[in-house]
């Protein structure tokens, strides 16, 4: 569990893109969410990537299968950030993800530092638990230099909101961790990996588009390794994700230092699963689940108590 400077906690939060816009889920889940097998309260929400204004990008609702595709234990996407723009959100799904008291977690995608003033300002008056800086898309071109990073991150926490920061696997993410500390409040590892890192000698179904980005069981170990070195170089407790299906990968990167967990890929592979999963952690971990105990945000134990700045 990670208590941000707000007082909210964050445990398990679905991925950006898993739960929609809005935490509804997609149209082919509702049945689900109706039945209350797919409960989306046991989540904080971090909706689906806005940007400024619409964009385009690659997905179609008719035609989902056009830039989304399973393959073996996961899924290759290139959505490309399609969304109709961070305005209509907060007139269409803000309220509405209040009325149905949803944790939101807010994820935005600033092309420089102008942009992300302009949403720390769109922000500002919402309830919300936290922003999402998504740093690391891989179907957008970005400029990943830690100074890039680090000027968004300071221009979206003016919003006086907590921030995550969500760096990729292809980015130099402890840099980006280390640049980001005393401005974020946690790191959230990993975002899809760009198809030719995962696969270098095959061809992606969606080469079309680019090649990609791999989610689901083949990015298990980067995002493993990516826990293990961010834990070794930044004091900031870390949110992990990337291929989260069991809870032997619940263990293994709490055991690596993660102290919350995001379910993307599960959701689209087996929708009834992410709940029973967060069922069976906090049958397990009930200490942790109650908040008692030590902080569990202060890693390692002897690691400086975390003041975010503002
Ligand atoms: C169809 C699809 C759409 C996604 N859209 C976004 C997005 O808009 N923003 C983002 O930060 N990550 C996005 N992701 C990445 C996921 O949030 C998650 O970080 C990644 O898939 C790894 O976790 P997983 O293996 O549990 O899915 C998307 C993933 C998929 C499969």
């Amino acid at each position: 569990m990670i208590t941000l400077s707000n007082g909210e906690r964050l445990e398990f939060l679905t991925g950006s893109g898993a739960l929609g816009f809005d935490g509804r889920g997609w149209w082919w889940e509702y049945p689900l969410r109706w039945l209350g097998i797919l409960n989306p309260h046991d989540f904080a929400i971090v909706v689906k990537t806005l940007t400024l204004k619409p964009r385009r990008g690659n997905l179609r609702w008719y035609a989902p299968w056009r830039c989304v595709r399973l393959i073996p234990g996961g899924t290759v996407n290139a959505v490309g950030l399609t969304n109709p723009g961070v305005d209509w959100w907060i007139r269409t799904c803000y309220p509405r993800m209040k009325r149905m008291r949803l944790q939101i977690v807010v994820s935005v995608f600033a092309e420089n530092a102008a942009e992300a003033q302009a949403f720390a300002e769109k922000l500002k008056p919402l309830e919300i638990a936290a922003i999402e800086l998504n740093a690391s898309c891989p179907n957008v071109p970005h400029e990943s230099a830690v100074a890039h990073v680090r000027a968004l991150a300071e221009a979206l926490a003016e919003s006086g909101h907590p921030l995550i920061v969500k760096v990729g696997y292809d980015q130099p993410y402890t840099e980006i961790a280390r640049a980001v500390e005393g401005v974020a409040e946690a790191i959230h590892a990993i975002n899809a990996v760009p198809w030719r890192m995962v696969f270098p000698d095959k061809p992606s179904p969606l080469a079309n588009l680019g090649g990609g980005g791999v989610s689901g069981e083949p990015i298990r170990p980067m995002v493993r390794e990516a826990i293990r070195r961010l834990r070794e170089t930044t004091h900031l407790p870390l949110i992990a994700g990337g291929g989260i299906y069991t809870l032997q990968d619940l263990e293994e990167l709490w055991a690596l230092g993660a102290r919350a967990f995001s379910i993307g890929t599960l959701f689209l592979r087996a929708p009834w699963m992410p709940n029973r999963l967060v069922r069976q952690w906090r049958e397990r971990h009930p200490t942790e689940y109650n908040g008692s105990g030590p902080h569990p945000a202060q890693y390692p134990p002897d690691a400086p108590a975390h003041t975010p700045h503002r």
